[in-house]
């Protein structure tokens, strides 16, 4: 994974995805962000997936509640991807609103692909992001790094309860293999944090990328 500095932060809008292992913290974090931005009065909307919009969430609810196949899966994801991207994201862009959300595509490389070892389905993913993304991908993506142990023990920890969280060691560590391939794709800029700090440390890591990457001088 890179750093801040070694890619150009892109002029146009920001659409920045925070991801990780389930238990990395990530909603401990975005919630600090929103609250920080909403005392500056910072314009910018904070959205997740799966879900995000009316359509997307049915699809979420469905998703979350069962297993049916991995390609089913996959595509559910992508198609929940979608609707979010048409009715939430998107006219967000037309606003020069910047768009924070709580995961992206990046989990689907890592819990279908890798979680789910279906190799076979790795070629798919990038083309099926070109085509749901039609172009306008994330532009930066955060990565909240913890080991796969940290994430099994505090999954456990908290009694997690849906068949994402019910999984052993090893599933964990495909999946964080999944982020770390991910983030090395030419055409991903995925910053890594380390998530195991305190979460002001992290808060304010978070808070200088993040301003960075919208150009917004603090
Ligand atoms: P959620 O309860 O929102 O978990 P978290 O707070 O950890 O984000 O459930 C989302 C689950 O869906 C999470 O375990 C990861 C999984 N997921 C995928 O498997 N593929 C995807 O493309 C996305 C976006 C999420």
């Amino acid at each position: 994974m890179e750093s801040i500095d070694d890619k150009k932060l892109p002029s146009h809008i920001g659409y920045i995805v925070f991801d990780g292992l389930d238990g990395c913290g990530k909603g401990t974090q975005i919630q600090l962000l929103s609250e920080r931005f909403e005392k500056e009065g910072m314009k910018c909307i904070f959205t997740r997936e799966p879900g995000g919009a009316p359509l997307a969430e049915k699809i979420r609810t469905l998703l979350l509640e069962s297993y049916t196949s991995t390609l089913t899966e996959f595509l559910l994801f992508w198609a929940a991807r979608r609707n979010h991207l048409e009715e939430v994201v998107w006219p967000m862009f037309e606003k020069k609103i910047p768009v924070f959300s709580d995961r992206g595509d990046s989990s689907t490389l890592a819990y279908q692909i890798y979680g789910r070892n279906s190799s076979e389905l790795e070629s798919e993913f990038w083309r099926m992001r070109e085509l749901i993304y039609s172009g306008r991908n994330p532009t930066c993506y955060i990565f909240l790094e913890i080991s796969p142990e940290v994430a099994r023990q505090r999954a456990n920890l908290r009694g997690d309860s849906t068949h994402f969280d019910a999984q052993k060691l090893d599933f964990y560590e495909r999946v964080h293999e999944g982020f770390r391939v991910f983030s090395q794709h030419p055409k991903v800029k995925m910053v890594s944090v380390d998530a195991t700090r305190s979460r002001e440390e992290i808060h304010e890591d978070i808070y200088r990328i993040v301003c960075g990457e919208l150009g917004w001088k603090k």
